[in-house]
């Protein structure tokens, strides 16, 4: 049969980490592939939800987004980030970052012009680049430490690059640039007038006190910067598909326009619910780092102690790990030995690399959620151990 798909489209595959989600499903095993929380979120958030859909938004919200959750989005943004910026103008709200993030590059990029990506990189980063376009310019985040090197990345930029697409903190790493790290990215964006395209959806999700950092804040950058958030993992809320770009006005104009035309507008009554979600207590961002940072330090020493090699992460609710001594041909074997056979959903490396090979002994756990699933993990993870 004659094949209708665009070239575009065959360019990259179906999304691997929503792949380990069915399989897990199918195994009834452990879902430590996705990264979405197995606990309740908010009360107060929820309660504010059911009292929207009670109060009829059920309709269209204003496209770029409910002026009340806009407002809402700059004052977080001023108080956390240090950037004020103009709700009317300055934001667009989306259907998660995910949408954000692609309308953002589908507003800025032109075909053949180039988009930095550090490497590893969150798997939906190849496929946005593909879509609008662009060229891919990985540069590698070199481990233990998952730092650059400034050379390299100073040789990528050229009269061609349009943007550089940060995430801090790091998924899958959990690495959380530093501020001489984002100065240094921020001075070359600045010489070869190039965007900052930054994905800060773990900000509030930080250990060892580590601070986070937008680039928006460093001197100049505020109207070079589009700053891509959500609701999904600070409020664990990531089925409600609510995010948001924040943009300098002129770029904010094109980015309204893509999202218009991609999906008009995110969930009204959900977009209201939001509002609560950013103005909720303050106390509630340190709680929700406390409590990863006990689910970290609880899944780390299951991981070494049943014989996995880590990279400690810093930010965000994922544990990267190098597993070449267990003798597996490759990373895709391993994942779906442990997950047919110890019912442990994880995450091949190779998703997270532009060519498989780079990955192929890395796997990447996620741990937001309960005690009792870390547990009934570290169960299946010890019985793994012992046939090894
Ligand atoms: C770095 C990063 N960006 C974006 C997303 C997706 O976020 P959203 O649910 O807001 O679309 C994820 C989800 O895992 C992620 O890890």
């Amino acid at each position: 049969m004659k094949n209708y798909s665009s070239h575009r489209a065959m360019k990259f595959t179906e999304s691997v980490i929503r792949e380990m989600t069915r399989i897990c499903l199918k195994h009834d095993g452990v879902n430590l592939a996705q990264g979405f929380p197995d606990f309740p979120a908010p009360l107060e958030i929820k309660e504010a939800a059911l009292r929207a859909i009670q109060a009829d938004l059920n309709q269209y919200a204003i496209t770029w987004g409910e002026p009340n959750l806009r407002h809402a989005i700059a004052e977080k943004f001023a108080w956390y980030n240090g950037v004020t910026v103009d709700p009317e103008t300055e934001i667009t709200v989306c259907c998660g970052s995910t949408e954000a993030m692609i309308s953002s590059l589908m507003a800025i990029v032109n075909s053949g012009e180039e988009v930095i990506v550090f490497e590893p990189f969150y798997e939906n980063y190849g496929p946005d680049t593909i879509l609008c376009a662009a060229k891919p310019r990985f540069i590698t985040l070199h481990e233990p430490d998952w730092h650059f090197d400034e050379r390299e990345l100073t040789q990528a930029f050229n009269n061609k690059t349009k943007a550089i697409i940060i995430n801090t903190p790091n998924n899958p790493t959990g690495k959380a640039f530093s501020h001489e790290e984002l100065q240094f990215i921020a001075d070359l964006c600045l010489k070869w007038g190039v965007i900052a395209v930054t994905d800060e959806i773990y900000e509030h999700i930080l250990y060892d006190g580590a601070k986070h950092i937008s680039i928006a804040s460093l001197p100049g950058m505020r109207d070079q910067t589009i700053t891509i958030n959500s609701i999904s993992k600070t409020y664990s809320l990531t089925g409600w598909r609510v995010g948001w770009a924040i943009a300098p006005a002129s770029l904010t104009g094109s980015i309204r326009k893509v999202h218009d035309f991609l999906t008009v507008g995110a969930p009204h009554p959900l977009q209201e619910a939001a509002t609560t979600a950013l103005r909720i207590d303050r106390t509630y961002y340190q709680t929700l780092a406390r409590d990863y940072e006990k689910r970290r330090e609880f899944f780390s020493q299951v991981l070494e102690e049943t014989g996995f090699r880590i990279y400690r992460p810093h930010g965000a609710y994922y544990i990267m790990t190098d597993v070449g001594h267990f003798g597996f041909s490759d990373d895709v074997t391993f994942a779906m030995y442990l997950v047919e056979k110890f019912g442990v959903a994880t995450v091949p490396g190779s998703s997270f690399y532009s060519h498989s090979s780079l990955g192929a002994t890395k796997i990447r756990f996620c741990f937001p959620k309960r005690m009792e699933t870390l547990e009934q993990a570290a169960k299946q993870l010890r019985k793994f151990k012992t046939e090894k």
